[in-house]
């Protein structure tokens, strides 16, 4: 193993992944783990160096105080306590803390500032390997961040070993499936499984216009291909996942309530449950892409946008009609060739096209048309709660309206969503 690690126990602090993110800014590897971790459990973690101990408000858990085991206190590394029964307050200021945890980490636990994507890759690729052995790995891969990250670690640690699924629910961006053909079955040589379950998608959801139901929809069924696709294949005994750190951080922990039910995991039946690889769960976001770029992932696929699971089956509103579909794929990929081009792809956080289901009048040859309009929203946030609108440049708007109303079959009119969120979420449905 290449890094040294700091572990923080987790006695209910909310700032637990500050004080982790802290540690590695100061070039140490750093996770968190629950409180009740057995003596064994801790041992087994690569080159551990030391251990902070973080109490916090929600220290109590049921009405009862929660502490690490005595073990883990004469265990032979250095423990720190922080904000713990009357020590010493932990300070506020960034730069008091930055001294207190380096005076930790390097003074008296004689860590070494390690901590980079290569040595990261390097030590992941040989927990991968020691995990799963010459046992196979099933992965579902959508061409997201974490999904496409996950492969590209998972085919440098066990090669052929990795199957890789992509099902093409119909539903994605211009170009998308392609990119991850490419990517994977071409570039990275990887086995991989290209389904294309367009009209099984657009059959089910035809005639469908309530968007819960829609989700609801896409999400089971996708669930029903994947699995037909992992029955296909034999001798699976590992199941690959893009979990990240804000994924566990949002599905709770032992002193931390449950905010959302976590996207990623679950769905197969019972009897084809597998254990899982998840050699990102320890990554914030902006490591995740780190890593993808240090394994040489292109930026389209590593800088790009959020973009919701149910894709664009939420972005044409109401009941998902193939000529709307097509027009909103077009149009969005109008949009995101002019974002790029004019220097507002990597300063946008969000920006896409949708279609209502309204046909207005218009012109075109002289001639009375009746078309579909397209509205155009590009949004600024930090954590998707609260959003702003960019003040994208009238002169460029006007452009992508004449691209999309000259280039889009069947559109003769294009909005620019004015809202920020609240009062308008940042989809329209
Ligand atoms: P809203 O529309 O709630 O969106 O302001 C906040 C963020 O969440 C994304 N979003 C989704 N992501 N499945 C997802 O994976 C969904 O059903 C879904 N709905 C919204 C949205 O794109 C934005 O980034």
């Amino acid at each position: 193993m290449k890094q040294d690690m700091i572990v923080i126990l987790d006695l209910g602090s909310e700032e637990n992944p500050k004080i982790a993110r802290e540690i590695r800014a100061l070039g140490v590897y750093s996770e968190i783990h629950p409180h009740d971790i057995t003596l064994e459990e801790l041992k087994a973690l690569p080159n551990v160096k030391g251990i902070i101990l973080n109490g916090g408000p929600n220290r109590v858990v049921d009405g009862v105080e929660i502490d690490a085991s005595k073990d883990i206190y004469n265990y032979e590394v250095p423990v720190l306590l922080v904000d713990h029964k009357g020590d010493e307050p932990w300070p506020t200021d960034d730069e008091e803390r930055k001294a207190a945890l380096s005076n930790f980490i390097f003074g008296i636990c004689g860590a070494e500032a390690n901590w980079n994507m290569e040595n990261f890759i390097s030590d992941q690729v040989e927990l991968i390997r020691n995990q799963v052995g010459d046992k196979k790995v099933l992965l579902a891969l959508s061409g997201g961040v974490d999904s496409s990250v996950v492969a590209a670690l998972l085919v440098k640690a066990i090669g052929k070993q990795l199957t890789c699924v992509h099902v093409n629910h119909g539903l994605l961006r211009k170009g998308e499936p392609e990119q991850v053909c490419k990517v994977f079955g071409e570039e990275l040589d990887a086995n991989l499984v290209y389904v294309d379950a367009t009209d099984r998608f657009l059959d089910k959801l035809a005639g469908v216009s309530d968007p819960e139901q829609k989700r609801k929809i896409i999400g089971g069924e996708f669930i029903r291909v994947f699995e037909e696709e992992a029955r296909k294949l034999d001798g699976i005994e590992f199941l690959g996942q893009g979990t990240i750190y804000p994924d566990i951080i949002e599905s709770g922990t032992k002193t931390v309530k449950t905010v959302k039910s976590h996207h990623n995991v679950g769905g197969l039946p019972e009897d084809l449950q597998f254990e899982l690889v998840e050699p990102l769960k320890m990554l914030f976001k902006d490591e995740v892409r780190a890593c993808g770029r240090a394994l040489g992932l292109p930026s389209a696929m590593v800088d790009r946008q959020p973009f919701p699971g149910p894709g664009l089956g939420v972005r044409c509103l109401g009941a998902i009609t193939r000529d709307r579909l097509e027009a909103v794929r077009e149009s969005d990929a109008i949009l995101r060739e002019e974002f790029d081009k004019n220097g507002l792809a990597g300063k946008v956080w969000q920006y896409f096209t949708a279609i209502p289901d309204i046909k207005s009048v218009g012109v075109r040859d002289n001639k009375r048309v009746d078309e579909w309009c397209v509205i155009i929203r590009a949004v600024n946030t930090v954590d998707a709660m609260t959003a702003t609108v960019e003040n994208v440049p009238f002169e460029l708007l006007q452009h992508i309206t004449t691209r999309i109303t000259n280039e889009v079959k069947g559109v003769n009119r294009v909005l620019f969503d004015l809202t920020p969120k609240p009062t308008g979420t940042i989809e329209w449905e």
